[in-house]
Formats: structure tokens, sequence, C-alpha cells
């Protein structure tokens, strides 16, 4: 496994595997590397001649200067995991070299980004959209594999992938989970372990509304309802939003007809917090 610091190094790498014929996987992370990351890791393994994993913590997805200071850094930690997993290339590149002092060019993807996280995180996706762009520039990924966890990041990759014209596959890989269910996340552990079993709420309260679903239940409105008074159980859980969208075009939704819906909440529990989703109708 080897470890590129520069752009040109890995515009060069990326180049020759192109002219191999070689199929490049790509798992694009900020480090700090959980069980989450390493089922993409190992989807990506599984699917592709080549891995490269990047590992860049890119500051203009942070609206909050403090959270971006106190992310977790261990590069040599993250590198010895992706080496038991088998990573070809992991591309960890300098801030300076993705931006320089006088970087001005930015991708917003519109419509698909105010609501849900981007209204408590203005920014937050411009800068994700940012360096998604760039990443897959340098890479030229065949696949590129995200966590549905996040499922507004995967529509906000898809339809930029689309619109830019790369020619790259998203690949969606199930959300993994601790055992109670809480999906697993880089702020979980800033959780007491009291906090993380309760917030398994969170994907119990989900889970209670697809049951509904799958009886008959199509208003979602009502299936909001259902999350609501489950979470409103649990004295700790803040709730942010729950919302009913179309999966692909984050649209609200009123009544679940044949295209893939999600239902999604962002909870806080004692300050830090959690999102997650479950898809009521997923197509085969
Ligand atoms: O999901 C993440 O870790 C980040 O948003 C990503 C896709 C690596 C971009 O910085």
């Amino acid at each position: 496994m080897e470890i590129i610091n520069r752009r040109q190094r890995m515009f060069s790498i990326a180049r020759k595997l192109r002219r191999e014929a070689k199929t490049v996987g790509f798992v694009p992370t900020m480090g700090a590397l959980h069980e989450g990351h390493l089922a993409l890791v190992k989807e990506c393994r599984a699917r592709c001649d080549v891995v490269i994993v990047s590992i860049f913590v890119n500051q203009t997805q942070f609206n909050d200067q403090k959270d971006l200071a106190a992310y977790p850094r261990d590069l040599t930690a993250d590198a010895a995991l992706l080496a038991e997993y088998e990573a070809d290339y992991v591309y960890a590149p300098e801030v300076s070299e993705i931006y320089p002092d006088d970087f001005s060019t930015y991708v917003d993807v519109e419509g698909l980004t105010d609501r849900m996280e981007g209204s408590s995180r203005p920014g937050h996706f411009r800068g994700v959209a940012t360096i998604v762009t760039i990443l897959f520039n340098t890479v030229r990924p065949d696949l590129a594999f995200f966590g549905q966890k996040d499922a507004q990041q995967v529509a906000v990759v898809k339809r930029l992938t689309r619109d830019l014209g790369f020619e790259t596959e998203i690949v969606v890989v199930p959300t993994v989970r601790e055992p109670s269910g809480l999906a697993l996340s880089s702020r979980n552990t800033r959780l007491s372990v009291q906090d993380r079993e309760k917030a398994a709420v969170v994907i119990n309260a989900l889970r209670e509304a697809k049951t509904a679903f799958k009886k008959g239940e199509r208003n979602a409105a009502d299936l909001t309802n259902i999350v609501e008074s489950r979470l409103r159980d649990e004295p700790l859980a803040e709730i942010d939003y729950i919302s009913v969208v179309d999966r692909d075009s984050l649209q609200p939704i009123e009544k679940i007809g044949d295209n893939e819906t999600l239902i999604c909440a962002a909870v806080t529990f004692s300050g830090v917090r959690l999102i997650d989703n479950v898809i009521l109708n997923r197509k085969q």
C-alpha cells in the first residue's frame, strides 16, 4: 500500500491505472476510520481491481471552526487499518495542495442542499460537493462508495456526478450499526455509554414507521407522527427534524407512491447531533 501526499503523483497513478484498464474503486473519507468506513472499503475491495481511499479533513464542509480543530486526525492508525483491509493507495493530500491561499472555485448543488442537514449546517454541502468534485477529478474512479447513513450527501454526490459528467458509478453501502441499532458515526464516541444506548431510540422510531408503512400506511404526516411520538418517549432526545422525502430529489412527500422514499431524522443527545434514515420502499 502506498501513501500519496501530492496531487500530481495521484494524477499520474490514476492515469496509469486507466491505461492498464483497471477498475478503480474510490472511498473518500476524512479519516478517524470506524467500521462504517471499513464496510465501504470492503465493498470496494470486493468489486474493484484497485482500491484508493482518500483521507482529507475537508475544512470547507465545517461551519464550526471548533469542530474542525477538534476533528480527530491519526493517519498512522488509519493507514494501518487500511493496509489490513487491503487498500492499494491512500491519498492524503496536504491542505495547501487542495486549497491554495487564493482558492476561489466552489460547487453548489442547488435544490438538494437547502433542507434537512443543509438548514442546520449552512455551506456544508457546498464544501462536500467541492471536495468530492476535486477528488473525483484527480482519481477518476470507475466506482465510488458512500454510506446510506448520509442519505442527503449521497443524493448530492449522485446529482453532481450526473450534472458534471463524471464517468463514476456511485455505490451506496447499507448503514453499519452497533448491536443496539445505533448507526455508526465518529460522533458516537462523544456520547456517554448510557446516552449511546438511549440514542438507539432513533432507529427504533424510524423502524416503527417502516412497520406501519409495510402494514399499508402511506401518509407521510402519519408516519412522521409515529417517529415523533416514539422519540418523545425519550427525554434526552431533542428533535431537529423528521422528514419523509424522495430518495433522489429529497423533495418532501405527502403520499408515498412508487418512487423510493426515505424517512430521515436528526436528533440531538446531550449536545451530540445524530442523523439516521430508513428506505421505506426499496426497489430491487
Ligand atoms: O462523508 C465524509 O466523510 C465526507 O463528507 C467526504 C465525502 C469524505 C467529503 O469530505
